[in-house]
């Protein structure tokens, strides 16, 4: 049976239904957009392949080639989308990105060490550093809700900190939604050559761009930069596979993988043979369904801008280069409570919570990768709540 079209029977129930955290966290009657969960029905050939294995009983372990085929759909899939399609044999399968990036922190790391993140962003890295015992140097956007350029003075200054060992990127940026440029990523990668710094390059969103930005992974500059970065991604964000587990690491270096290897050999687990699965369908047999994604998400995003501009002019935000999200600042209503609180309680509308990222209270984030009819009343509601 062929997938139903992407809207096709999505509504707030059918969604409810399918019983997860997006959906279901907050009560009956609050509308979701926060996680970076998608709404849209799945790529038929990864519900062929779910299905498959329930059918044969193949739940079994999965073998070494699944691996290999798993890595060289990912460096395939890579250099179609994006130009650069790295050594298959240079990479190993992770259950997931989070997972990859404490591992990483761990073991490229000395507690006390400094972290540079580019502040806001994805809670999980703030976890990661704080709670391993090592210090986040923050590189902060600048003007986030305006230019979002990076501050490459200020990198090269943080960079030269004499315990600075690790350079987080996440690129494109969740959740200023900004798609570094060619210029900036050779100014990072040089500063990071300069001091001598590795770099975890998390480009799980390296799909979802828009007209005008380009991804371009840090590791395809050139040698000497490839050779000092983990390059961490997954088919999680375009294809809407955030409970299946499987994500890909490559490593820059032999010198590299050695090092994050310093962990007992199990300790990471495998993905499972699902995620295996559904995760080389996505990148081996379902483009087309991506193609057709990528521009229902610019229509999204560019309502959401109509929509801001038109009917709630006084929050602050910047057209995402790239990612569903968005990242809205609300100070100009003097809100007597955290956006992400004044909106769950008076709109019924679930955001994630500026400070979770290291933002402002008065900051939240906005996940538009819904059906039109869904953005449009959580909007509404919005609107009608400040
Ligand atoms: C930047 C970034 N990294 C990682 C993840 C999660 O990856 P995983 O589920 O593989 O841990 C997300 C999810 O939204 C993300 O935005």
């Amino acid at each position: 049976m062929a997938a139903p079209a992407l809207f096709t029977g999505v509504d707030a129930a059918s969604l409810r239904a399918r019983q997860g955290a997006k959906w279901n966290r907050h009560p009956e009657g609050v509308l979701a957009a926060w996680v970076a969960d998608m709404d849209f029905q799945a790529a038929q050939p990864i519900r062929d392949a779910i299905i498959w294995t329930a059918e044969h009983s193949a739940f079994g372990y999965g073998r070494q080639e699944d691996t290999d085929t798993l890595l060289r759909a990912c460096s395939d899939w890579m250099q179609r989308r994006h130009g650069w399609g790295p050594d298959p044999e240079t990479g190993e399968a992770l259950v997931d990105i989070v997972q990859g990036i404490n591992a990483a922190i761990y073991t490229l790391t000395e507690p006390g060490d400094g972290v540079i993140v580019q502040g806001p962003i994805y809670p999980p890295f703030l976890n990661g550093i704080e709670t391993l015992g090592r210090v986040v140097v923050d590189n902060r956007l600048l003007d986030v809700t305006g230019s979002a350029e990076l501050d490459l003075e200020g990198l090269r200054t943080l960079a030269a900190g004499p315990r600075t060992r690790l350079l987080m990127l996440c690129n494109p940026h969740n959740p200023s939604g900004r798609v570094l440029r060619r210029d900036e990523l050779e100014a990072i990668a040089a500063i990071a050559i300069e001091h001598d710094l590795t770099v975890l390059s998390d480009e799980i969103w390296m799909d979802v761009t828009y007209p005008g930005h380009r991804h371009i992974p840090i590791a395809s500059l050139s040698p000497e930069i490839a050779a000092r970065t983990i390059t961490m991604t997954s088919a999680t964000k375009s294809f809407n596979l955030g409970g299946v587990r499987c994500a890909v690491a490559f490593y820059g270096s032999p010198e590299l993988r050695e090092r994050y290897h310093r962990l007992p050999e199990r300790i990471m687990g495998r993905p499972s043979i699902m995620g295996v699965r559904a995760t080389i369908a996505a990148w081996n047999e379902s483009e087309q369904w991506f193609n057709e994604v990528l521009p229902q998400l610019d229509g999204n995003r560019q309502a959401l801008d109509a929509f801001l501009r038109e009917r709630l002019a006084l929050v602050r935000h910047r057209t995402p280069e790239g990612t569903y999200l968005a990242w809205l600042d609300f100070a100009a209503y003097n809100l007597s409570q955290p956006a992400a609180d004044h909106l769950l309680e008076r709109a019924k509308v679930a955001l994630n919570a500026g400070p979770d990222f290291g933002g402002g209270e008065s900051f939240a984030r906005l996940n538009f990768a819904t059906t039109p009819e869904l953005l449009t009343e959580i909007l509404e509601r919005i609107a009608a709540a400040v």
